[in-house]
């Protein structure tokens, strides 16, 4: 079959097409209808159907011939340790950690927070809630426990599991004192925090509320899956939006089943059996979809590496797990080959490295440069697919297409729309922007399966976030614009969010740790483009006269932002600046701050207060551009 032909029919017929995937999958009953709209107007996929997302990863594979194939590697670097886990293992632990849950109180439709480092356990820990029908939310471990408290309230988790560490290339990071400050800081508290120790010689103070998770797991009874409804939710994923509190997008069970297995075969040309490899983290999206539940709704099998692309030990990292699990397609962020490259220009490490079963080499999370994108290509002599897609949506929007038919590779475009996915580049006012013309990338709904259908306990931030834009679209908060062929070329956020290392990060949030430093009067906070991390935040403040020295005050903001936000916000330049550029009606002019700050042509509007800032804030962020032009 075409792409042309597989997408046409799956928007001529959207209900048809996708009843036809679900068909692939084990349900416990049938749909009612393959697509309704619930009481809040939304769309929602397999309305009555009822299903156990983890029956469907592991039981199922058991009972039908897999049950001693590899379904998941681990491969930790930093801990010098590799295992494997059969379907059956996996089933079984995961039995018995969701029968350990149980004896907790954990039913199903309550909320379980995993703040964990990228180990089994909690890939098990995952799959355990999903058995029970509870819910999961797992927060990123470079999270701080400010931010790790706000997704307490937010998610009100019955039980927390953690563990005693995780590790950043050869540093322990101690997780349990931060689950304690969290606990200590969120207004809700879960009943019991359930520690799995690592026996890394962190320091693991002890609370009332602990549970031993090698001891609840060894005396759990081994529990079945709880069937649940299609609609009902699977996980809360929490992301950076426009404002400084994250939003809880939420997955259904069935929708997300059916999407992630029809990608598997049709987006990444993986069959039952394959190998499977995304190096990723399972506290984002891409760890949630293709480290777990994807690679398991097929059958295939995952890998689960806890390092990093360089550094443990070094740049051949990757290569070496691609030839030593015979890895056949494998997912990472373009910063992870920019990095590698840094280290390994010409490739010396990818030729020690017998890498015949790799296929095809997926990108995404952040934009990919052409220069990227060739370079790889040019070292792995395979496809180097780029493709987009975000947290909201859970698979991809805009790819190209090994398992049905692979496009031209075009570099700088993210290809054609996934099928499902009615994709179009809209003008402020909503019209569709002809070929070639930037515009606001946006999805005619009804969304596909598997895409959030709403966001946490907030149906009217879900409306006002993504639907109120352009009315009967959803809105992505990216710009782009499709050439005359209709390949589509994504060209960044139009909102507040950065992207830091493939790490999605609000610039909002950054702002709010950082005015609230004494000696801060206001602030901005920008993303500036990186060559190593696509883009790093800068924060430009204008400061009380205090008299202190400014380089303390800096200190002091990045010293915040790490402990409040946490490392992984990366936020370490900070410009003391006299004034910043407004509006006449007193609006910070963040474009054209953005503008200044990475060196772009400067549009500077009429409505500007004081012209002359741009000038002196220039000269402050570039004082090296300024010496060598005058
Ligand atoms: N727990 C605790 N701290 C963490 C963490 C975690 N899980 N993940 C990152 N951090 C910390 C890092 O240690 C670092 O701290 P430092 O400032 O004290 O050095 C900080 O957060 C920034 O981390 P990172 O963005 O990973 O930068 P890095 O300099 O350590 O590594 C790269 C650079 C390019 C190697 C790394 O960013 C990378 O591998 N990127 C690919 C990202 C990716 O796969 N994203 C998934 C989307 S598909
Ligand atoms: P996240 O929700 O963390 O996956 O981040 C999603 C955002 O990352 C998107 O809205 C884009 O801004 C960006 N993004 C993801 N993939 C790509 C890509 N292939 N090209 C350009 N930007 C991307």
């Amino acid at each position: 079959m075409s792409y042309q032909t597989e997408y046409q029919s799956s928007l001529q017929d959207p209900e048809g097409f996708w009843a036809r995937q679900a068909q692939k999958l084990d349900w416990y009953r049938p749909a009612d209808e393959v697509l309704s709209t619930d009481e809040d107007g939304l769309y929602r996929w397999f309305k009555g159907a009822m299903t156990n997302t983890a029956y469907l990863a592991l039981d199922y594979h058991v009972e039908n011939g897999r049950a001693d194939q590899v379904a998941m590697y681990y491969d930790s670097p930093v801990t010098q340790t590799k295992a494997q886990f059969s379907y059956r293992q996996m089933r079984d632990r995961v039995a018995k950690i969701a029968g350990g849950l149980k004896k907790l109180g954990v039913c199903k439709g309550d909320t379980v927070i995993i703040y964990m480092p990228m180990i089994p356990e909690a890939v098990m820990s995952m799959l355990a809630c999903a058995r029970l029908g509870a819910v999961h939310s797992v927060v990123f471990g470079g999270f701080a426990p400010h931010e790790l408290a706000i997704r307490i309230d937010d998610a009100r988790p019955k039980v927390l599991i953690t563990a005693s560490s995780g590790i950043e290339v050869d540093r322990i990071i101690p997780y349990k004192p931060m689950v304690d400050k969290a606990m200590e800081l969120a207004e809700y508290k879960p009943k019991k925090v359930v520690i799995f120790q690592r026996k890394l010689g962190a320091l693991v103070p002890s609370k009332d509320y602990d549970v031993d998770f090698e001891e609840m797991e060894e005396q759990a009874e081994y529990v079945g899956c709880t069937p649940v409804y299609a609609t009902d939710p699977l996980y809360i994923l929490y992301t950076s939006g426009t404002t400084g509190k994250p939003k809880g997008v939420v997955r259904d069970n069935g929708g997300h089943a059916v999407a992630l297995r029809y990608s598997m075969e049709a987006i990444y040309g993986i069959k039952p059996g394959d190998v499977y490899w995304a190096a990723s983290d399972i506290g984002w999206v891409v760890g949630h979809s293709y480290i777990v539940y994807a690679p398991l709704l097929t059958g295939a099998t995952t890998v689960l590496f806890e390092g990093k692309p360089i550094r443990t030990p070094d740049a051949s990292t990757f290569w070496r797990v691609i030839s030593e699990y015979q890895v056949k397609v494998m997912f990472t962020a373009p910063t992870a080959i920019r990095a590698i490259r840094k280290e390994d220009p010409k490739g010396q490490f990818i030729k020690q490295y017998d890498l015949s079963s790799l296929k095809f080499q997926f990108l995404a999370g952040e934009r990919c440069d052409v220069d990227t994108l060739t370079w790889l290509q040019g070292q792995l002599g395979i496809p180097v697919v780029d493709h987009w897609w975000q947290t909201e949506s859970g698979w991809p929007m805009l790819s190209n297409f090994p398992g049905i038919e692979l496009l031209e590779v075009k570099p700088g475009s993210v290809s054609k729309p996934v099928a499902g996915y009615d994709l179009r580049i809209l003008t402020e006012a909503g019209e569709e922007s002809p070929a070639g013309e930037e515009g606001y990338v946006a999805v005619k709904l009804p969304l596909p399966p598997g895409c959030l259908p709403t966001l946490w306990n907030n149906v009217e931030g879900f409306k006002s976030s993504y639907l109120e834009r352009f009315l009967g679209y959803y809105f992505s908060g990216d710009g782009g614009f499709k050439d005359a062929e209709g390949f589509t070329y994504i060209t960044g956020r139009v909102d507040d969010i950065i992207n830091v290392a493939g790490h999605r990060l609000s610039t909002v949030e950054m702002e709010e740790v950082v005015a609230a430093h004494p000696d801060v009067a206001e602030c901005a906070v920008i993303g500036a483009d990186d060559s190593l991390k696509g883009q790093i935040p800068l924060a430009l403040v204008v400061c009380h006269q205090t008299g202190r020295p400014f380089i303390e005050v800096a200190e002091e903001i990045v010293a915040s932002v790490r402990s409040e936000i946490g490392a992984v916000a990366a936020l370490k330049k900070v410009y003391q600046v006299p004034r910043l550029p407004k509006t006449r009606s007193g609006k910070i002019l963040r474009k054209l701050l953005r503008a200044i700050v990475n060196a772009e042509e400067l549009k500077i509007p009429s409505t500007i207060d004081d012209p002359a800032i741009v000038e002196e804030i220039n000269d402050i962020v570039h004082p090296s551009v300024k010496q060598i032009t005058s």
